[in-house]
């Protein structure tokens, strides 16, 4: 028999989080996590592959990277010296978390807004501050610098364009914003390919404002994991203290150079998933009932006339996933899809048309509340 584990060593902070983040169902299409559902460029298929068989993973690889470090400077346009990588997005925020909050501290983030935020600043022992969105989901700059006013964080969260809005603010706003912080300002641009805008100019004029990009969304690389932060080398090499010494694997190094190299097929691919989505958006708008926010992103936030936790289980029960918002207040009757191929977002309206034609039954009801993504 096993001693009892030492329960009392645990971190109780960490008990609130859940240990289940980014699990899924088994279906054949996945809409929900904005993933790149397009086939890959068949001349990346081929780098990556030349660029991972050659890979000889006996040594360390180089602390600093040099190779990838370059290309990410050249991709973003920023000294490679004010560069930071790691596992994915989601690693850098909670690298992000530990280095500029901690015990004591405050991290503010918008809500509804990415849930991963808040859960930055619980894993580094701080005080999440969300502040609401303001009318119609849009940003509530003056209400947002207020409050910046009122709690002194270390670490503000932006996300530009908005998870799970879709929606762009405008530089001078987020300039505003970066005026006002007192400590660092995190915008996280994971969607900035489809929307073609960038906050990197703020960062010639501001020491305290750190981008996050990803190779997630248009790069087309989920399961490769490679996120990255810009910002002053100083700030970044500050940073960086906070992290193991190689914080990613040399393979995932070689797909992401390799995606680099391949950049201007990715960006022909991005065009067409944008030229997509503005299609599936009128095709969505379209069916009586539906309210479409406008995006700037590779998804579509809807209001639905129907229980929307009702309707992500009816389209889940017929293979398409999608992510029901309605737990966050602000985002009652709200789904959220991703843009697939052209085939995958034929399926979903007819899934979503003959789920909205069939009356909701009572039983189906049942446990609704519970059964929607949790949101920040
Ligand atoms: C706003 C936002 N930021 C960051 C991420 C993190 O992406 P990843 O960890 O895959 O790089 C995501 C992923 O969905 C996101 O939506």
């Amino acid at each position: 028999m096993r001693t009892p584990i030492p329960r009392a060593a645990l971190r109780p902070a960490l008990q609130e989080l859940s240990p289940d983040i980014g699990s899924r169902p088994d279906v054949p299409i996945y809409l929900d996590w904005n993933e790149s559902r397009w086939p890959l460029p068949e001349s990346l298929t081929r780098k990556m592959t030349e660029a991972v068989t050659s890979v000889d993973p006996r040594p360390y690889p180089d602390r600093s990277y040099p190779a990838v470090r370059e290309a990410l400077g050249r991709l973003a346009g920023w000294d490679p010296e004010g560069i930071a990588f790691g596992n994915g997005g989601d690693d850098m925020l909670a690298l992000i978390g530990v280095a500029a909050t901690g015990p004591g501290r405050t991290g503010i983030y918008p809500s509804p807004g990415f849930s991963m935020y808040p859960w930055a600043i619980r894993r580094a022992g701080a005080r999440p501050a969300p502040v609401p969105l303001g009318e119609d989901l849009a940003y509530d700059v003056d209400g947002l610098i207020a409050r910046i006013g009122e709690e002194q964080p270390s670490l503000v969260f932006l996300t530009s364009p908005h998870n799970p809005t879709g929606q762009q603010l405008p530089l001078d706003e987020i300039r505003r914003i970066a005026e006002a912080a007192p400590g660092f300002l995190l915008v996280d641009e994971a969607y900035h390919e489809f929307s073609e805008f960038t906050a990197r100019p703020l960062l010639d004029e501001f020491g305290n404002v750190i981008l996050l990009r990803t190779f997630s969304k248009a790069m087309a690389l989920a399961g490769g994991r490679l996120g990255y932060l810009l910002g002053a080398p100083e700030a970044i090499l500050s940073i960086r203290r906070a992290q193991p010494p190689f914080p990613v694997g040399i393979y995932t190094c070689r797909a992401g150079a390799a995606a680099m190299n391949e950049r201007a097929a990715l960006f022909e691919l991005t065009a067409r998933i944008v030229a997509e989505r503005d299609s599936l958006r009128k095709r969505l708008a379209d069916i009586p009932g539906i309210r479409v926010w406008p995006s700037q992103t590779n998804f579509l936030l809807f209001h639905t006339p129907a229980d929307s936790t009702v309707l992500a289980r009816r389209l889940l029960a017929r293979g398409v996933a999608l992510r029901d918002f309605s737990r966050h207040p602000m985002l009652a009757g709200t789904l959220r899809v991703t843009v697939g191929t052209p085939e995958e977002n034929e399926v979903f309206l007819g899934a979503l048309r003959d789920s909205l034609a069939a009356p909701i039954l009572p039983e189906e009801l049942a446990g609704v509340g519970a059964a929607a993504s949790p949101v920040a």
